[in-house]
């Protein structure tokens, strides 16, 4: 049985006293869920510190949105694995599909940002899908494998034992268009299925979690599906209560 994740993204959110709040709330209302399944907040880089102190201990993880493929050197700007090791992190995102459009991260920078994470402990959160018009034109599926077999060119199926998949159609993110529970289902499964073809056992076991417009109200349906391991949670990740709602959907 796989255990479900469900990971905020705050995206460019927060501020000390809005994350305290926040924070409060969520150490109240996930401490009372149990460990029946994972809850995370994936915090901008100047928040870690802050999430580290008010969350270790809590059955709350952390981790951070992106991270350099680089080890270290002169990348102005950029924060390695080692620096998000510094507070702890359990997760970290790559290949969010703003990171692959607005900053023009590559499959291959994606792969060798996913390599970096995991040699350094971090569990890659590795976020792939498609736009509209690729979804329009039929070729889903070629796109979210050639995203998945970049990653695993470079890492090597057996990687995946320590990182979550997130699908994130990209025509759901934001827009309050969520995928129908069987439309996620279907890109799941194919995930799944295409990486059962190098390694049945690793397929078997990996999270796949999806994201795009889930809410407190389409939680629990997206994650009945048996290839949904839960979520990925953005716009809801900043509202106490939802974000709450959504983790004991996971939790049931
Ligand atoms: P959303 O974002 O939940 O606001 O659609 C999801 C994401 O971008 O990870």
């Amino acid at each position: 049985m796989r255990k479900k994740l469900v990971a905020g993204n705050w995206k460019m959110h927060g501020s000390l006293l809005d994350n305290d709040t926040l924070l409060n709330a969520l150490n109240k209302g996930i401490a009372v869920l149990g460990n029946e399944a994972n809850c995370a907040v994936c915090v901008p880089y100047p928040y870690l510190a802050m999430v580290q102190s008010k969350l270790q201990g809590t059955n709350i993880k952390w981790g951070a949105q992106n991270v350099s493929q680089h080890e270290k050197g002169a990348y102005t700007g950029e924060v390695s694995a080692v620096m998000l090791n510094d507070f702890n992190c359990t997760y970290v995102i790559v290949g969010h599909s703003e990171r692959r459009m607005l900053y023009g991260e590559s499959n291959q920078v994606v792969a060798e940002k996913y390599l970096t994470a995991q040699k350094h402990k971090l569990v890659p959160i590795l976020c792939v899908g498609e736009t509209l018009e690729q979804r329009d034109s039929d070729t889903t599926e070629q796109i979210i494998e050639e995203q998945v077999n970049a990653v695993l060119a470079l890492a090597g199926v057996d990687s995946l034992s320590n990182a979550v998949i997130a699908y994130e159609p990209v025509w759901a993110i934001g827009t309050g268009k969520t995928a129908t529970p069987q439309q996620a289902q279907d890109i799941h499964h194919f995930i799944r299925q295409g990486i059962a073809k190098q390694n049945a056992e690793v397929a078997a076991g990996v999270t796949v979690l999806y994201g795009g417009s889930v809410k407190a109200n389409n939680a629990a349906e997206l994650f009945a599906m048996p290839d949904i391991d839960g979520g990925l949670i953005g716009g809801a990740s900043l509202i106490a209560d939802d974000f709450i709602a959504i983790c004991k959907a996971a939790h049931s």
